[in-house]
């Protein structure tokens, strides 16, 4: 047990978790259910949650649950996925979190990376976690819109009810998150929650309606009324072309609804396939997923590359590390040498997926190189062919 400006740090016990759940709704703003939350404590390790306590008050908690992680190529590396971080704003700003993070990291133990989504994106940079995923929210003008006429058509979608294929809408996103970056495997109890549906998550909107095809679906909602009513997709999963394809000529062939919502990465086909692309809006762009690599060497020996590269690379808070990537395999090791490029350890965290350039962070001054073939390299090494895209919030 370790102790912050008179707080208690120690381990989140049974008894502790009806104080979570009010502090967790206080600082987010909203309760969760206690089913909800019961099912994510069983992905939690032990001693994976620790509170900070005054008196007999908990006034900050963090926790982090067993996630497996997909990275470029299709590895799937242990990460320890960080949540319900919270302060209460009894005691904020007197590094709380700081010592709570900390703490969280020590036991961590053997876990080579972890990842997190920011509440802001102004805190977590200085604790070694880069934003890795960008998701795009785009709306889609439904009654205007039209396919071009070389567009294919692939057709085999079904509209079905999700209890009834849960099996195949499983076995789908299995597939889906093997080959997308960011992806994560989803436990049966977290697929239990999603089948459930609870009014809670349908934020206004309708139950699930679920359109299938062989090799993906879109779970969607119903908004608005009347005249003017609106899908909002919640979760589009396509491991092919076609189904892609497929999938979104079903979503615009519906003629009663005005707008089509969903969050994609940067790069979405669909304004390709349309004879008016601006009616695919994109209205906003945030983070999904942070993160903070931990094994250096075991983390970049992961993923596979798009171009040969060999440097060393010096990483503060990190280490200094060869980076040697041929044939798409990289081999990293701990070196004293001269470093050919330096960085933050967020930094690495933000190019490890391929959804950043280390272009653009040498633009920006946080990545340091003298030689511009050199940045050139590892922009064309760190990019991938599937864009990088969270599997689910957490
Ligand atoms: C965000 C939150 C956890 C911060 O807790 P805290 O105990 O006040 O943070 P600390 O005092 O330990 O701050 C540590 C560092 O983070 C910075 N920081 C803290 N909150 C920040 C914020 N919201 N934006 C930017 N920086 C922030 C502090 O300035 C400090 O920086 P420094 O030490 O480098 O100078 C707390 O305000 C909170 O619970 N907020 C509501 C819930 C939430 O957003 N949780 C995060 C979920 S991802």
């Amino acid at each position: 047990m370790s102790s912050t400006a008179g707080l208690a740090i120690r381990s989140a016990e049974d008894g502790d978790w009806t104080a979570m759940s009010l502090l967790a709704a206080t600082c987010f703003g909203s309760f969760r259910p206690t089913e909800a939350n019961d099912m994510w404590r069983t992905l939690i390790p032990a001693d994976g949650a620790v509170v900070a306590c005054d008196g007999g008050d908990v006034v900050g908690m963090a926790f982090y649950l067993d996630l497996r992680l997909t990275v470029p190529g299709g590895a799937v590396l242990p990460m320890a996925g960080v949540s319900w971080v919270c302060v209460s704003p009894t005691h904020r700003r007197r590094g709380v979190l700081r010592t709570l993070l900390a703490e969280l990291h020590e036991r961590m133990g053997s876990y080579p990376i972890a990842g997190l989504q920011a509440s802001e994106a102004g805190i977590y940079d200085r604790f070694g976690y880069g934003s890795a995923t960008i998701d795009e929210s785009l709306s889609v003008d439904s009654r205007s819109a039209d396919f071009r006429a070389n567009a294919v058509d692939p057709g085999g979608v079904r509209i079905v009810r999700p209890l009834d294929e849960r099996a195949r809408l499983e076995e789908i996103y299995e597939r889906w998150r093997l080959r997308t970056p960011g992806g994560l495997s989803t436990p049966p109890q977290l697929w239990d929650e999603v089948f459930s549906d609870r009014e809670v998550s349908r934020h206004g909107g309708s139950s699930f309606f679920v359109l299938l095809h062989d090799d993906g679906f879109v779970f969607y909602r119903v908004h608005g009324e009347g005249e003017r009513k609106s899908l909002g997709v919640t979760k589009f999963a396509a491991v092919t072309v076609d189904a892609r394809v497929a999938l979104w000529r079903t979503l615009l062939g519906m003629d009663l609804f005005d707008e089509v919502t969903v969050t994609a990465p940067p790069g979405e086909l669909l304004p390709y396939l349309l004879t008016d692309p601006r009616l695919v809006r994109i209205t906003g762009r945030e983070d999904g997923l942070w993160l903070r690599i931990v094994d250096v060497p075991t983390v970049l020996e992961a993923r596979t590359y798009l171009a040969d590269v060999s440097m060393v690379l010096d990483v503060s808070g990190g280490g200094r590390f060869a980076l040697d990537v041929r044939d798409g395999r990289a081999r990293c090791a701990v070196t004293d040498a001269e470093p050919d490029v330096s960085m933050d350890l967020a930094v690495l965290g933000s190019l490890y997926l391929g959804a950043h350039r280390a272009s653009t962070f040498a633009a920006a001054n946080r990545l340091r190189c003298d030689d511009p073939a050199v940045v050139a390299r590892l922009d064309a090494a760190f990019a991938c062919e599937v864009p990088a895209q969270l599997g689910f919030g957490f």
